[in-house]
């Protein structure tokens, strides 16, 4: 089976392609082949964080119709069972594609054959990034341990929620109308959550919307804190559980700390991998777990509510140790 795992983040420069790179090469250490997808339309820096040559072909060929399989823009990152789609720098930056595209993009991603399919998005909930982080449930969500990163990742899983309520009702619909209108009226203000809207909707076409909120039950966006010092961080990390919980309905769960390690900043700039240079590194260690926990609980696996914040104690008692 491949897992898809889009990695987003509310706010820019979080860590997304440095995790990308490194998870990768951890998951391609442990027996899984992994395709690393540079989908940071107009801003790719993939090959960099994994120490590959650019390349003139990428994603972007497919997008703009030049290749017609993805297949062909696959690249070897020189590591067993890593490989990589680069994005492209050579052509424009691709601002909102059409929808079309997107899945067509998606559709031929899951006929490429891996364990794990990692997409680094951009950063931010235009339209392209919340679609491909719609492309599976259990999306990462990389965010650092501050109130304002914190409060962009809300603002983004409130953007994948209303995106997906959207996108359930056909397009011209009255329902389509009113979600587009209540979102506007937001921006003017008022403060009503997802349920007031779905309760509206409801009004409207009952079956729907009984759909669309099961959907938005099903997602379970997975949580990495990056660049964390302390244990109190983890802290944080359960007021974005409360805010996603109380007006979105979406429960996000926690699966990996990263420390803020100047070795990892030190490998950027040589252009090697730490989790490569320094395996045992703070950075290497949080990566190994996280992988472990990917391996061993598929995002197709029930949701499990964390109502007593069990994972994040778990993350907080790794810290202490
Ligand atoms: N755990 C960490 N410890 C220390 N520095 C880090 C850590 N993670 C990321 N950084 C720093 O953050 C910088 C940005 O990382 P990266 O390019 O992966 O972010 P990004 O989220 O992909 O950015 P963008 O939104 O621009 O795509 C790195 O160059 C590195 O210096
Ligand atoms: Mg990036």
């Amino acid at each position: 089976m491949t897992t898809v795992l889009p990695v987003a983040s509310g706010k820019g420069g979080v860590g997304k392609s440095l995790f990308c790179a490194n998870l990768g090469i951890t998951l391609a250490r442990a027996g899984k082949t992994v395709l690393l997808v540079d989908l940071d339309l107009g801003g790719s820096n993939l090959h960099t964080c994994l120490g590959v040559a650019g390349s003139s072909r990428g994603i972007g060929h497919f997008i703009h119709r030049r290749v017609d399989r993805l297949e062909e823009l696959v690249v070897d990152t020189g590591r067993q069972k890593l490989f990589m789609i680069p994005g492209d720098s050579l052509l424009p930056a691709t601002a909102n594609l059409p929808y079309f595209r997107k899945v067509k993009l998606l559709r031929e991603l899951q006929t490429l054959v891996a364990d794990y399919i990692i997409l680094d998005l951009g950063a931010g909930s235009s339209f392209n990034t919340v679609d491909f982080f719609l492309a599976a449930a259990g999306g990462v969500l990389v965010c650092t341990p501050e109130t304002t990163s914190i409060l962009n990742a809300y603002s983004f899983l409130k953007s994948v929620c209303y995106r997906m309520l959207y996108r359930s009702f056909a397009p011209k619909s009255a329902e389509r109308q009113m979600i587009h209108d209540f979102m506007t009226e937001r921006i003017e203000g008022t403060d009503r959550s997802l349920a007031c809207l779905l309760e509206k909707l409801t009004e409207g076409s009952a079956e729907s919307t009984t759909t669309a909120s099961r959907a938005i039950g099903t997602l379970i966006p997975r949580v990495v804190l990056n660049m964390g010092r302390h244990s109190e961080d983890i802290t944080i990390g359960a007021r974005l559980r409360e805010i996603a919980r109380r007006n979105l309905g979406v429960e996000v769960e926690y699966i990996g700390f990263l420390p803020a390690d100047e070795l990892l900043v030190r490998s950027v700039i040589k252009r090697t991998p730490v989790v490569e240079s320094h395996p045992e590194c703070g950075y290497a260690n949080g990566m190994n777990a996280i992988a472990r926990t990917l391996i061993d609980s598929p995002t197709s696996s029930n949701p499990r509510l964390y109502e007593d914040d069990e994972d994040l104690t778990r993350l907080g008692e790794m810290i202490a140790e």
